[in-house]
């Protein structure tokens, strides 16, 4: 068991509960935010947001100024990992991001094996700006989408409900897939590792559709993807902290525990409270996992939603945070209120 800090964050990764349950939101830094539309519309598109070092930086501080949240999120996107593969990207306003499509099995042979790391170096840049201008009790985390994830976006070339295009792909072409997902496990191990090196304390894996799949599959694009980084990303850097966020995984949530060596396992608002107490946050910690509608909402929900999640997890390890990220529509006021209600 490795030291108390004095990053309460960062100290419930490492086990230990806190009395006050650290908070971040996932998506912290977004439209819900005025500074962040100004910042947003200084930059043009959102890729150039992600990739200017300056104005990611401001905006991945901005949340911190304004609430004191005590984990500050790299401001960048899951999707920078198929740029630096050599895919075309576009964010699309009102629309989401737009890839090429991949449609045939061949298309995998022409995705480049290696990330250019050229392309994402601003985000390790950003990683350098932000370090030093955060509060001492605050943990600096930063992501990848889970190969699963990106995977999904790169052969349907854009958001999808169902995520059907990649579903169908992986049951006609195995092993086109797997080679695709093995690309991502590479790329996303090494890009984690370079975050973590440049100054993150921490790196969330986000597998945001990892819902749609049945067990079998869920064990095989999801579960076993996420072990190999883990395990690729401890080879290089035997202490890093992780936290894995299979969203949607429901009764899989506890195969995924047990499987994945991550430090804490985030929870989305769909699981049954005391399951996930009883069979992931037994096993280690966990985060999570307040319905991101009812912080729209406010109000006496918002209260009563806010108890019944620290209710469930604050007897353990917990870190307190939205089951899916914080939604455009937003109130400022209702964050506050939420925040009020969890700090006491
Ligand atoms: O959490 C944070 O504050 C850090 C930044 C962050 C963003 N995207 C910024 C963003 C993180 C961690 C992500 C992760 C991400 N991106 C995921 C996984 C987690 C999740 O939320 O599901 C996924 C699936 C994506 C892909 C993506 N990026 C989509 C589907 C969209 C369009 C949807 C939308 O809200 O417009 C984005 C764009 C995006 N990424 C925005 C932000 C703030 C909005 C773009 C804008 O400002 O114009």
């Amino acid at each position: 068991m490795s030291s108390v800090v004095n990053k309460p964050l960062l100290n419930v990764l490492n086990g230990h509960r806190e009395k006050i349950p650290p908070v971040w939101m996932m998506r912290q830094a977004g439209r819900y935010l005025p500074e962040y539309r100004a910042t947003r519309e200084k930059a043009g598109s959102f890729l150039n947001l992600c990739f200017n070092p300056q104005l990611a930086a401001e905006v991945t501080l901005q949340p911190i100024r304004r609430f004191n949240f005590d984990g500050a999120i790299l401001f960048s996107d899951i999707l920078v990992i198929p740029y630096a593969l050599g895919r075309t990207v576009d964010f699309v306003v009102g629309e989401g991001p737009k890839l090429e499509p991949i449609t045939e099995p061949r298309s995998i042979q022409e995705i480049r094996r290696e990330i250019d790391h050229g392309k994402l170096d601003p985000v390790y840049e950003t990683i350098r700006l932000v370090k030093p201008q955060l509060p001492e009790h605050v943990t600096f985390l930063g992501f990848c989408g889970a190969p699963w994830t990106v995977a999904t976006y790169m052969i349907a070339g854009h958001g999808t409900p169902d995520q059907a295009p990649a579903r169908l792909f992986a049951y006609r072409h195995p092993d086109a897939f797997d080679q695709l997902i093995d690309i991502l496990v590479k790329a996303s191990a090494e890009y984690l590792i370079r975050q973590l090196k440049a100054g993150v304390d921490a790196v969330q894996i986000f597998d945001t559709w990892a819902g749609v799949l049945p067990p079998e599959e869920f064990a095989r694009w999801s579960i076993a993807p996420t072990r190999r980084i883990v395990l690729a990303i401890r080879e290089a850097i035997p202490d890093a902290k992780i936290i894995g966020f299979p969203r949607g995984a429901g009764a899989s949530l506890a195969h995924y525990a047990s499987e994945v060596p991550v430090n804490a396992v985030g929870l989305d608002w769909m699981i049954d409270k005391t399951f996930a107490r009883d069979r992931v946050q037994k096993l280690k910690p966990v985060q999570g996992n307040l319905d991101p509608l009812v912080l729209i909402a406010g109000g006496r929900a918002l209260d009563e939603s806010v108890d019944a999640v620290m209710r469930a997890f604050s007897d353990g390890p917990f870190i307190f945070n939205l089951g899916h990220g914080i939604t455009p529509e937003t109130p400022i006021a209702n964050v506050e209120q939420m925040l009020r209600r969890v700090r006491g």
